[in-house]
């Protein structure tokens, strides 16, 4: 049977893939723990679930406008206010299934086939592939000093003629890591100059560490006018921990925005209008779900950093947000699919191996957990790799005798 060119050239989401495969474990009542994972374990925000059950109980549930409920509309522009100090208009503003969704049409929206697309690894799994489905290339830079963020220079070098857009994720899924503000600036600057879209995917940036304050890529840009090509993605997934409400938005020139909808409304139509309902009520409803949501990963990449300290060899930099934690296990073992798949094997814990995210040798490892998931978690994979571990190991009545390294 025949498939598309495009269809045959996209790889399966790793993270999604590894969520099922949690599932199928657990059910058969296996002791796997996920520390693969890529969403917050809260519940959703009180006034998120009212705001929606009121719709769902009117029983008026229909179409939305393909670029989302007027509503919600509202309250995104309010967040854009809010937190970028900007006024966006009605037609400024697209709301999607996702921030995924969000991103992938303005890719749609923008690329030409063999237009290439630059971005910091490591980066989001989905970036390549997204690039990928739109007859686009994907060109991430690796920054050269072993560091999770490239120089300017050095994405400079990447740039050519068919450079159509860079695409930057600060806090950073999988490194947790803040790109500085000054390198935020020269993006800005260089992407102005050039004329080249920038993609700001803000999806985690409230989700902060230490006191590090959210960077807003929006006061370096010069042309505030509807000629500027920034594209800010955001979204309730990460922030307020609504994963499976599939609400995410873009703020962007009318031009691209409506570009946007056009595909978005021959896609899927408009998300749904109770989701959506449900993100209004999220983003108008007491915030303090999200700081608590915020103390607590703080909280767990603590424990997390304390006990991967304690391992030989494993260079870690600590997050400065997010909930992932980013460690160079290539002292234990270079090949990460080969790691992941010994851990799984051996102990099962769940990772996501680093050559996912264009990056060989480390582990995305997740805060996501319960502080019994993260603490026993990392004792397993400390047993698996440290040859001066106790020959044996018991999880619940199992017993697991090395019988490797
Ligand atoms: C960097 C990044 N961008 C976008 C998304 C998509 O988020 P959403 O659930 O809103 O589609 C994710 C989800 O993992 C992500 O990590």
């Amino acid at each position: 049977m025949s498939l598309s060119l495009i269809a045959k050239n996209i790889k399966e989401s790793i993270t999604l893939k590894l969520n099922e495969k949690f599932a199928v474990m657990k059910a058969k009542g296996d002791p796997v723990i996920h520390l693969g994972g890529g969403e917050p374990k809260t519940k959703a925000p009180i006034d998120a679930v009212v705001s929606a059950a009121a719709l769902l109980n009117s029983g008026e549930v229909r179409y939305a406008p393909a670029d989302g409920n007027p509503a919600l509309k509202k309250s995104i522009i309010r967040y854009t206010e809010e937190w970028y100090g900007r006024t966006p208009g009605v037609l400024n503003v697209m709301a999607s299934n996702g921030a995924k969704q969000a991103i992938m049409v303005a890719l749609q929206a923008i690329l030409n086939p063999q237009e290439e697309v630059i971005f910091p690894a490591p980066y989001w799994v989905s970036y390549t592939e997204m690039v990928k489905m739109c007859g686009g290339i994907p060109v991430p830079v690796v920054p050269e000093d072993g560091s999770f963020c490239p120089t300017i220079e050095e994405i400079e070098r990447y740039v050519t003629s068919y450079t159509k857009a860079v695409i930057i994720n600060s806090p950073n899924n999988p490194s947790g890591a803040v790109y500085p503000e000054s390198f935020i600036a020269e993006i800005v600057e260089f992407c102005e100059r050039k004329g080249i879209y920038l993609i700001i995917d803000d999806i985690y940036h409230r989700l902060l560490f230490d006191g590090k304050k959210t960077i807003n890529a929006w006061n370096y840009v010069k042309d505030k006018s509807e000629n500027s090509k920034m594209i800010i993605i955001n979204g309730v997934s990460k922030m307020y921990a609504m994963t499976g409400f599939r609400i995410g938005w873009a703020v962007g020139s009318k031009k691209v925005i409506s570009a946007m909808a056009i595909l978005q409304g021959h896609q899927t139509s408009g998300p749904s209008i109770i989701q959506q309902q449900a993100a209004v009520g999220a983003l108008n409803g007491v915030q303090s779900c999200v700081e608590s949501l915020r103390l607590t990963l703080e909280n767990n990449r603590d424990v997390m950093l304390g006990v991967l300290r304690s391992f030989d060899g494993i260079k870690v930099t600590p997050p400065d947000g997010t909930f992932y934690c980013f460690p160079d296990f290539s002292a234990y073992e270079k090949n990460s699919i080969k790691l992941s798949q010994l851990l799984l094997d051996k102990v099962q814990v769940l990772t996501v191996p680093g050559s996912e995210f264009g990056m060989e040798g480390h582990l995305r490892l997740s805060t996501c957990g319960t502080i019994k998931d993260i603490t026993e978690g990392l004792e397993r994979i400390k047993w698996v790799l440290d040859p001066n571990s106790p020959n044996e190991l018991y999880i619940g009545e199992r017993k697991l005798v090395r019988d490797w390294l």
